[in-house]
């Protein structure tokens, strides 16, 4: 115990480890040191952002998809999956709720779906910079070249999330078809952020073939990254995928990975996610004690929630988005943390000189 908190000391103090160290954080199973590292975690998180809590509105505006992730339930051979798209209006209705309700974030989320070209994209990030200039517009749309970023982020989008999946490229090579490549990833990430969007990657935890190896692959690429945003929650098997029979990731190391990333990179902005609140039924909030600090109401219309299902037995499907945005509120509060009415930038962004890098 005494070598590991010294461990988890230097993880604080340097923002990084050496491979070493952090084999033994990911693969140690004393009870007292992963409370240690929560404890750091929780710590840290609490002098960069306090108790506040940011909200995100996550939009799901379309579940057709040309990409055949193993993983993913909405992949384009799921026949099963109802397929359906939101349109301009019914997008801009769901910022009209979301913003009454307090969001100041709107996440675009969406299959790779070659309906929404780039004009259509833009039209939609323009209508939604419009009517609600004081809102931040997040976009979820996966691989498109740097055109299509560019003119997105031209017409007002502001960060972008495209979780890395895996670091390690045989890994990757195991999660996806072969058209789907990392270093087309990685690529498309370094162009993200090129450009100037607050950007955002991740992993899913306990993907199949995943291993200690690239999980310290994902760290420290993480490291290396410096992103503004980092999505991670357990893989959950989907019935309708080549992955069905495969095991969930669990709370234990999905709580353990936000608290390594939050130690790594005081001042990133990490969701506890939906994944990690449909594997236990309190997962958000053990997230946010972990060291989390933003969550995503669904905000997406009750019609076609059912129909976003990333994987088996997600939450919040029956629910409206005033009731998810009160249940979260509640959440938060129950353990001494508070949703606040804010964009939720990264705070580099206004305060340089915070002392955190
Ligand atoms: N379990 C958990 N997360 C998943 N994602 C896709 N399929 C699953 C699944 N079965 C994650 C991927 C993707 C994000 C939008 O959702 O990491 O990037
Ligand atoms: Fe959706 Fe609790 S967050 S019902």
């Amino acid at each position: 115990m005494k070598r590991k908190k010294e461990i988890i000391d230097e993880l604080e103090r340097e923002q990084c480890l050496p491979e070493e160290g952090l084999r033994e954080l990911l693969s140690t199973k004393e009870k007292e040191t992963l409370e240690y590292l929560r404890q750091r975690a929780e710590a840290v998180r609490q002098s960069v952002y306090g108790n506040q809590v940011y909200i995100r509105g996550l939009i799901e505006f379309t579940n057709y998809c040309k990409n055949d992730c193993y993983y993913c339930g909405i992949r384009r051979s799921n026949s099963l999956a109802e397929r359906y798209r939101l349109s301009r209006e019914e997008i801009l209705s769901c910022c009209k709720m979301g913003y009454e309700l307090g969001f100041r974030t709107f996440v675009l989320q969406g299959g790779e779906d070659g309906y929404y070209t780039d004009e259509r994209l833009c039209e939609i990030i323009r209508a939604m910079k419009s009517s609600y200039p004081d809102c931040a517009v997040t976009m979820s749309v996966g691989e498109r070249d740097r055109e299509s970023y560019e003119a997105m982020y031209r017409a007002g989008a502001d960060r972008y999330l495209l979780r890395h999946e895996t670091a390690d490229e045989a890994h990757y090579g195991k999660l996806h078809p072969k058209e789907l490549t990392r270093k087309s990833r990685m690529e498309c990430l370094r162009t993200l952020k090129e450009i100037g969007y607050q950007v955002g990657c991740g992993f899913m935890v306990g993907s199949p073939y995943q291993t200690t190896d690239t999980l310290i692959q994902d760290l420290l690429f993480i490291k290396e990254f410096k992103p503004h945003m980092v999505g991670i929650g357990p893989f959950i098997p989907h019935k309708d995928t080549p992955f069905r029979d495969e095991a969930a990731g669990t709370l234990e190391m999905t709580l353990r990975l936000l608290s390594i990333i939050r130690l790594m990179h005081p001042l990133v902005l990490l969701p506890a996610t939906t994944a990690l609140g449909t594997i236990d039924a309190n997962g958000r909030e053990l997230g946010i004690l972990a060291g989390a600090n933003v969550v995503m109401p669904n905000l997406s219309p009750r019609e076609v929630r059912g129909k976003y299902l990333l994987y088996d037995n997600k939450i919040c499907t029956g629910d409206e988005a005033a009731e998810c945005r009160f249940c979260m509120e509640k959440r938060m509060e129950k353990i001494g943390y508070q949703v606040v009415v804010d964009r939720g930038d990264y705070i580099a962004y206004e305060n340089p000189g915070s002392g955190f890098s």
